[in-house]
């Protein structure tokens, strides 16, 4: 349809090599190839804050219509989102949050409540009795404040529930504290991690010194696929994990509401829930069937577009026929 205008979408990504921001682009990617007028161009910060703020910054002078943006940290990329928004485009952000309200959306999962759901499996699972040593993320990050606010919220209320807190850096096992803490304290009986990468990670040592069948382990995030933390569980590694969906194909709706003129919420909140081996298989059985149709769609888009190929040189030869 020429008369659709066509729609430039910036994505500034702050992390790479994770599964957790890959299904993220992929989700935006999918979401993206269902709408022809829309093109959506990523950018990955790899960790680095003055990477994101240039990539944010080069969106602007090209002028896109929208940018999303999943922050590093919550500080440092603040002036240019403000930047952004004094000149009029708006922006959306996804997962971590900025300590400013200069912009257009949020979306994410409610990390608090991700704590709490975590305490809370603990706390039934042991009947209020436990040693529990919690890795939480960095204090930089909102999911690493948030998740551990909520999960500490929950437990602190029992008094049987004794908590020993390690701070994973950069997404990782602290792994020397960690082995330190196993050996020091005998009867460790759960690991709450900050992720399922982490959760695994902690796992994995606990199993070199044969502890892997004592202590029950729980992440967030729940990707589903062969690495993700749904097939830890059905694997029987992880106890659980929370639900803590990337938001992505989310995030690219949202912004094409906003390039409607349409009025959207300022808060959008995205569904979290516990995953452990009583529901495993089904959420993980749903997540296939959508990735399913969501290729049954791709396909039928790219023969749509080949028949529109077609369509256009037969109607350019009948014009030059007519012509002559
Ligand atoms: C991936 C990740 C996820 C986590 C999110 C929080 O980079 O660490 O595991 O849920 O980022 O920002």
């Amino acid at each position: 349809d020429k008369d659709k205008k066509e729609v430039f979408i910036g994505f500034s990504q702050s992390i790479d090599h994770d599964i957790w921001r890959t299904s993220m682009d992929h989700a935006m990617e999918v979401e993206t190839s269902l709408h022809p007028e829309v093109s959506l161009k990523i950018y990955n910060a790899n960790r680095k804050s003055k990477k994101q703020i240039r990539d944010i910054e080069k969106f602007i002078e090209d002028k896109v219509d929208v940018i999303i943006v999943s922050p590093f940290e919550s500080d440092s990329i603040i002036p240019v989102i403000e930047k952004a928004n004094a000149k009029g485009i708006p922006v959306i952000i996804v997962d971590r949050k900025i300590n400013s309200s200069n912009y257009t959306a949020y979306l994410g999962a409610d990390n608090v409540e991700v704590g709490r759901i975590a305490g809370k499996h603990i706390v039934s699972l042991s009947k209020g009795h436990a040693n529990v040593i919690e890795i939480k993320g960095s204090y930089n990050t909102s999911p690493g404040l948030e998740r551990s606010l909520g999960f500490r919220q929950i437990v602190n209320q029992y008094p049987g529930i004794k908590v020993i807190t390690l701070e994973a850096q950069n997404d990782e096992l602290p792994k020397n504290e960690f082995v330190k803490a196993l050996e020091s304290y005998s009867d460790i009986n759960y690991v709450f991690a900050y992720n399922d990468v982490i959760a695994y990670q902690s796992w994995s040592v606990a199993k070199q010194k044969k502890l892997e069948n004592k202590i029950k382990f729980i992440g967030v995030d729940g990707i589903n696929g062969p690495n993700g933390g749904i097939q830890l569980v059905k694997d029987g590694v992880l106890e659980s994990t929370v639900l803590y969906p990337t938001g992505g194909s989310e995030a690219i709706k949202l912004a094409l509401r906003i390039v409607g003129k349409e009025i959207v919420p300022k808060n959008n909140k995205l569904n979290t829930l516990l995953i452990d081996s009583l529901n495993a298989d089904i959420m993980s059985n749903q997540f296939d069937k959508i990735t399913i149709q969501q290729s049954d769609i791709e396909q039928q888009q790219s023969i749509i577009k080949n028949q529109e190929k077609k369509y256009s040189t037969q109607s350019n030869l009948l014009k030059l026929l007519i012509s002559l």
